[in-house]
């Protein structure tokens, strides 16, 4: 907490010192529609959040009100007949004792159509994961009926685990990404969304003409756009560099730039992606400068992993007002990588919280911000390790964070990321009311934990962070509107059942067969994944690098 405390005034300056590339959506903030316009939520209870890094804030018995969407109004508990009055109530909802909102998690990196092979494949790094079962497994997502069964439960999954808004990636091919919007929009998850692109080092089946990935990318956008639903944002998304020629950069940036779309992509990730990376554009000194050069390091991108962004890289990146996503569960079972929160942000960078789906292994977003903090305790016993020692000094302590700074990784720091950082993430007066209905009620096997007498509301509160499921998720909102209660998704008309059945459970849950080993594309990469050849890139070397890369460097 006491670091925490340091690193705030470091990261402000910062922060008010760089001059980002500045995109704006052409997408229109519309409001709801009809009825939802008019309709206004008034809830007395206890509200947490945190708008401050290292600090968790509490609302306590506060009157929160919500119309069109909006806070409009947090008053004191006592102005509560106030309130009833100025709105026409005819009374106040209260929260039982136990019960808490607190703001929606923001997932900054998902793949949807990983979702069907989450928690599974393993036992491969990067590369080879991308070619054994990831690009298999996206490329199935042609066969639209299967897409629209399989996003309905993908969107489900991470609306019950209080994820109301996300970073989705899609998948190569145009349509089912129309299929994963339409989803998202049916089912009122807040998202940004992008189609794939790969235009070389890719299996023949998964992978596009430059002309035609352009082509797809600029439909998807204006697809996406001409819903004018304010919850929805298109996304430019080249995958990564090695499956990205420089002309299909080139022609996503300007499309990124002519309709203020996001960008999203993976950076420096881990020896396999950076060692293919060095090999194939020998003339840039990292991710970093390729992405640079290509035009697609705004305000408005962000980018995955980065550990092994050198300290240039991330200062060149906060001076794009470009974000990373940090994505503690997949580095450790893709990347064998660290990525040093505290150290980013004191840099000047901004860090959302990402799953990284099916990289990581839990669509849960309590999982990453549990993963995050073990991910810091890692790079604290790291270093201790290393020292031989066995006192843990004061600069070991630098990395470590609590739960309150994953908490505002997973909302705050979102919200930053994505450019809605006056929109989502704390509850203030003008913010749209994306929140979750916490209840710690739930004892004995109906819940996650049991609460013992004497326990306050925030040791309640900090069980659940650390202890909690989507069983305690008991009410999920985006833009004010509740999107779940209990089992059941209030917009979904479709009865696309979280269970499938019988009938459709060969087809819509079955991840196609894994590709053997021996296939050709990305074999460059498949070779910079084997231990000789990672070995040539010192780790530890570029993630403290603080000397300018190279002479080649573009910054
Ligand atoms: N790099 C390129 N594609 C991917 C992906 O699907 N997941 C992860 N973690 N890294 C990638
Ligand atoms: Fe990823």
């Amino acid at each position: 907490m006491a670091e925490a405390k340091q690193i705030m005034p470091d990261v402000l300056s910062i922060a008010r010192s760089v001059q980002p590339i500045m995109l704006k959506s052409n997408n229109p903030q519309l409001q709801l529609p009809g009825e939802e316009r008019k309709f206004v939520l008034v809830i007395m209870g206890t509200y947490y959040h945190t708008p401050t890094y290292g600090r968790l804030d509490v609302l306590r018995d506060v009157v929160l009100v919500v119309q069109e969407g909006k806070i409009v109004r947090i008053a004191n508990g006592h102005e509560e007949t106030e309130v009833q009055e100025e709105f026409g109530l005819a009374e106040v909802r209260q929260l039982k004792a136990g019960q808490y909102f607190m703001p929606g998690f923001i997932d900054t990196h998902v793949h949807a159509p990983q979702y069907q092979f989450t928690g599974t494949g393993t036992d491969v790094p990067l590369m080879e994961w991308l070619r054994k079962y990831t690009f298999p497994a996206e490329c199935s997502f042609q066969d639209l009926e299967a897409a629209r069964h399989r996003y309905s439960l993908l969107v489900k999954r991470f609306l019950a685990n209080g994820t109301t808004t996300a970073m989705y990636y899609g998948s190569l091919h145009l349509q089912p990404n129309l299929v994963l919007v339409d989803s998202i929009e049916r089912l009122g998850q807040r998202a940004v969304v992008g189609k794939v692109n790969m235009d070389r080092h890719s299996p023949d089946d998964y992978i596009e003409d430059t002309a035609d990935g352009l082509r797809d990318a600029e439909e998807f956008v204006t697809y996406t756009l001409g819903k004018k639903c304010s919850r929805i944002q298109p996304c430019i998304t080249p995958r990564f560099i090695p499956t990205c020629t420089p002309e299909l950069m080139k022609g996503l940036a300007e499309i990124a730039q002519k309709y203020g779309c996001h960008i999203q992509s993976h950076i420096s990730e881990c020896c396999g992606e950076v060692n293919c990376v060095r090999e194939m554009h020998p003339e840039y000194a990292s991710d970093a400068a390729v992405f640079e050069e290509m035009g697609l390091l705004t305000n408005r991108t962000v980018m995955a992993h980065g550990t092994l962004l050198s300290d240039d890289d991330i200062r060149h990146l906060a001076r794009r007002g470009t974000a990373v996503s940090h994505c503690p569960l997949s580095n450790f079972f893709l990347g064998d990588a660290f990525f040093k929160v505290n150290h980013a942000l004191s840099l000047g960078l901004k860090v959302g919280l990402g799953t990284d789906v099916a990289g990581g292994i839990s669509p849960s977003m309590l999982s990453a911000q549990r993963m995050a903090v073990v991910n810091s305790r890692c790079i604290r016993a790291h270093k201790l390790a290393v020292s031989g020692g066995t006192t843990v000094t004061p600069e070991m302590e630098k990395d470590v964070i609590t739960f309150k700074e994953a908490l505002w990784l997973a909302t705050v720091g979102g919200a930053q990321a994505l450019d809605l950082a006056d929109v989502v993430g704390t509850f203030e007066v003008g913010k749209d009311f994306d929140a979750l209905l916490v209840d710690t009620n739930l004892s004995g096997t109906s819940g996650p934990f049991d609460v013992f007498e004497g326990e306050d509301d925030d040791q309640r509160f900090e069980k659940f962070i650390n202890l909690g499921d989507d069983r305690n998720l008991i009410e999920v909102y985006v833009q004010g509107v509740c999107v779940k209660r209990g089992d059941e998704f209030l917009l979904d008309g479709s009865n696309v059942s979280v269970k499938a059945t019988e009938d459709d459970s060969d087809r819509i849950m079955s991840a196609p067969t894994p590709v053997e080993p021996e296939a050709a594309y990305l074999d460059l990469a498949h070779r910079a994944d084997s231990s000789d050849e990672a070995a040539s890139v010192d780790v530890g070397a570029a993630a403290e690098q603080s000397e300018p890369p190279t002479k080649r460097s573009r910054f």
